[in-house]
């Protein structure tokens, strides 16, 4: 029975909100699953909020942490990219409130110098112009092939969150991703459940690089969505459903 298992929060992807994971959300909550999600501050109807830090993911984390225990009760992360490097932070500062964690379309590694580079001429970029462009530049990789092509609901929902997100945020966000600590160790070591789900059609956290990440976690779950790219919860919501649940289910003895 699903509806045994601790809370799921789900935790959004950039430069996006929660409005990503609402189908999965809703799908889970059909299941008996008790399924959650938030806005991360600067992101949805926290827009108008900044984390007033230096970049860094602790900022996401500590809003995280400050969630589950106003539940009290020990959690599921579930992070689609940058919500899985939330979700990590989490697990790395306070693993006492994480019951498990599904990377989705994510990854466990750090940034190289290369990336850090492009973050930041991407994030300077936002800081001299704003950040009308973005949405162009950022769909076709965030999305699969496959929906770009049938999917016009979903690149319309993509493009409108984007447009959403402040500069200010999404600037302030890159700098943030790009001082992340390398947590592939972190997952290994850790004794709870662990899901590693990609979309077939990812092409910033590939089939390969996440099938490899899986492989380094002993007893990890690891899941391909077919026909999805990066956004895999709103390209095929049923089809991340049925990977979530089937999970929870296997890993039924380790979450209670
Ligand atoms: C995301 O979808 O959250 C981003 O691709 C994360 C990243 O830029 O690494």
């Amino acid at each position: 029975m699903l509806n045994e298992y601790p809370p799921v929060l789900l935790i959004h992807a950039f430069p996006l909100n929660r409005e990503v994971w609402e189908p999965v959300r809703q799908l889970l909550r059909e299941r008996g699953v008790e399924a959650h999600s938030l806005d991360l501050l600067g992101f949805g109807d926290r827009s108008c909020e900044r984390p007033s830090v230096e970049p860094t993911l602790d900022a996401f984390g500590d809003q995280v942490a400050a969630w589950i225990r106003r539940t009290g009760s020990r959690t599921v992360l579930a992070g689609l990219s940058l919500g899985g490097y939330v979700a990590l932070n989490v697990l790395r500062r306070t693993p006492e409130l994480v019951a498990g964690i599904a990377l989705i379309d994510s990854k466990a590694g750090a940034d190289d110098e290369a990336g850090i580079g492009v973050r930041e001429e991407f994030a300077k970029r936002v800081d001299d112009e704003g950040a009308s462009w973005v949405a162009a530049a950022m769909r076709e990789k965030l999305l699969g092939h496959t929906s770009l092509a049938e999917r016009p609901d979903v690149v319309a929902a993509v493009t409108k969150m984007i447009d959403s997100t402040s500069a200010e945020t999404i600037a302030w966000t890159q700098r943030a991703m790009a001082c992340r600590p390398d947590s592939l160790s972190l997952l290994a070591d850790y004794a709870e459940p662990i899901l590693v789900a990609v979309g077939e059609e990812d092409s910033i956290s590939t089939v390969t690089e996440s099938a490899a990440v899986a492989a380094a976690i002993p007893g990890s779950t690891f899941a391909v969505i077919p026909g999805a790219g990066h956004l895999s919860p709103l390209e095929d919501p049923q089809a991340v459903t049925d990977v979530i649940a089937e999970w929870l289910l296997t890993a039924r003895r380790s979450l209670n």
